[in-house]
């Protein structure tokens, strides 16, 4: 984890192995963005005809480094670029700022020091603007490295400490800004740790376990229901999904108690490994199963945060976790499951089964009388066909709800957009013999799968569900503070939500 904090020292003079900067694309040339000035006359003055030399172009996310040669006291500056300079009256937005300063995080994995002035592009040096820089700082240094010979010069760790200069280094919001951002940093970091280990490592009960640790460790009242526990209560659609595994499965609940009033309820959807059951998927498309419990990784890491910010606001998650795995134990397709709370699900296809461990845990955490339900499931390939691997999709029962968490996403940097529910889609989930069944039209895949979800969340409560299966995980190349694998999303949107309702 990279540490951060602040220094009014002038960019040129602090001591670190780095100094970076913003560049930008004017018309055909770069423009140095403010924040760079003392490294410019340090240099002379030649600070952007030498980076032109080096053949930088300011577009967003290029990295390109300058060896000072003792005019400034660090050896080099990083000059990262944002884009196209700002017109008159815009200013670079702070996403574009959390970009810029997770590339260049990136590109200088393995140093130890660092400063910037990344925070002052928009030359008022706001606390949004620092926040940006420092959530992108903390972002984009994240390596996973657990699997790694040390040695290799690619596997080397993060930044180990960043500084950013502002006006007043002893400035109190400033500082709990950092601090805020370091906490968020901290939290996807442990998202993405758990997406991307392998589900060999990481069997139901050890997510269970991460839970307790995790979650526990910062305040968080954990509970664990085991498989016994699980067949006590009747919760039919997580134990049938477990039951062809050889780690059996379970359901976790963690209470953040900080605030007054009934409580915000977060399920996610904890498939350790995905290999679709009998209904087997290709090879192909089980490589990163392995992240199928991106949604109950997102749901551990914010729960965690929340208690480390002590947000006072009353939150509850629950984790249902499974392995669904094809064996002579495991259902068929055409088995009927009896879910918790009773309805029954002809199973027609055991691919689909996150559908069937949330509804358990959405039908549980009604029994709470909630404020309002969020789930969040890797839960469907039409996800990626819709929205692509960037966006996660919005659904749900109450505009007001979805529009709150979409506005989150928006302040927090991660990208969504909303997609409905359409009741003639409905029918194609009828079954013949049972409720309801787990399989209908294959056009309109996320949407069916949302109204599957919707079956099973009682009138009355405002629930939105959020399709993560595109943006939790990063199959191409790392971009800007997003590295390959897992990603963490959606948990800044999910912190910023909850601190926003606290509020
Ligand atoms: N975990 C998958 C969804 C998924 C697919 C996430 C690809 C990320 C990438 C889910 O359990 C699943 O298999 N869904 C099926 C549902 C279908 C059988 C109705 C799907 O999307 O193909
Ligand atoms: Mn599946
Ligand atoms: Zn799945």
């Amino acid at each position: 984890m990279t540490r951060l904090s602040l220094t009014s020292t002038p960019l040129h003079q602090v001591a670190a192995d780095a100094l970076i900067i913003g560049v930008a694309r004017k018309g055909r040339s770069l423009v140095a963005a403010p924040g760079a000035e003392t490294v410019d006359k340090a240099l002379k003055k030649r600070l952007e005809s030498a980076l032109q030399a080096l053949g930088a172009t300011g577009k967003a996310g290029e990295v390109t480094r300058l060896a000072t040669l003792g005019a400034t006291a660090a050896p080099t500056v990083v000059a990262v670029g944002l884009g196209d300079a700002p017109g008159r009256g815009e200013t670079y937005d702070a996403e574009t700022i959390r970009r810029a300063a997770g590339a260049a995080a990136r590109a200088l994995a393995g140093a130890k020091r660092v400063a910037t002035s990344l925070n002052a592009v928009n030359g008022d040096g706001s606390l949004a603007d620092l926040r940006a820089a420092s959530e992108g700082l903390a972002l984009g240094g994240y390596a996973f490295r657990a699997y790694r010979h040390a040695s290799k010069a690619e596997h080397r760790a993060g930044i180990a400490a960043a500084s950013l200069v502002v006006t007043d280094a002893k400035d109190k919001d400033a500082k709990a800004t950092i601090d805020r951002a370091a906490v968020i940093g901290e939290a996807v970091e442990r998202c993405r740790d758990l997406v991307n280990t392998p589900a060999s490592d990481l069997h139901p009960a050890d997510l269970a376990a991460a839970a307790v640790e995790l979650c526990g460790g910062a305040g968080c009242n954990v509970e664990v229901l085991d498989e016994k526990a699980l067949a006590a209560g009747g919760f039919g659609g997580i134990l049938g999904v477990g039951q062809g595994a050889e780690h059996p499965p379970r359901l976790v609940r963690v209470e953040h108690a900080g605030g007054t009033g009934p409580a915000v309820h977060l399920v996610g959807k904890g498939i350790t490994f995905d290999t679709g059951g009998l209904s087997l998927k290709p090879s192909t498309a089980m490589e990163w199963m392995k992240a199928d419990m991106g949604g109950a990784a997102s749901v551990i890491a914010t729960m965690w945060a929340l208690a480390k910010l002590r947000v006072p606001v009353n939150v509850v998650g629950w984790l249902a976790i499974a392995e669904n795995m094809p064996s002579g134990t495991a259902i068929r397709p055409s088995d009927v499951l009896t879910m918790y709370g009773g309805k029954t699900v002809e199973v027609l296809n055991t691919d689909a089964e996150g559908r069937l461990v949330m509804a358990d845990a959405i039908v549980r955490a009604s029994e709470e009388k909630p404020a309002a339900i969020v789930d969040i499931a890797t839960l469907t390939g039409a996800a990626l066909v819709a929205l692509g691997s960037r966006l996660y999709a919005v659904m749900g029962n109450d505009e007001d709800l979805g529009a709150e968490i979409r506005a989150a996403a928006g302040s927090a940097g991660e990208q969504c957009w909303p997609m409905p529910l359409p009741d003639e889609l409905r029918k194609s989930l009828d079954s013949d013999i049972a409720d309801i069944s787990n399989m209908g039209d294959r056009f309109g895949g996320m949407l069916v799968a949302g109204l599957f979800l919707r079956d099973f969340v009682p009138g009355g409560i405002p629930w939105a569900h959020l399709d993560v299966a595109g943006p939790a995980w990063n199959e191409g190349e790392a971009f800007g503070y997003t590295p390959k694998g897992g990603t963490g999303v959606p948990v800044r949107t999910l912190v910023e939500w909850l601190s926003a309702r606290a509020r």
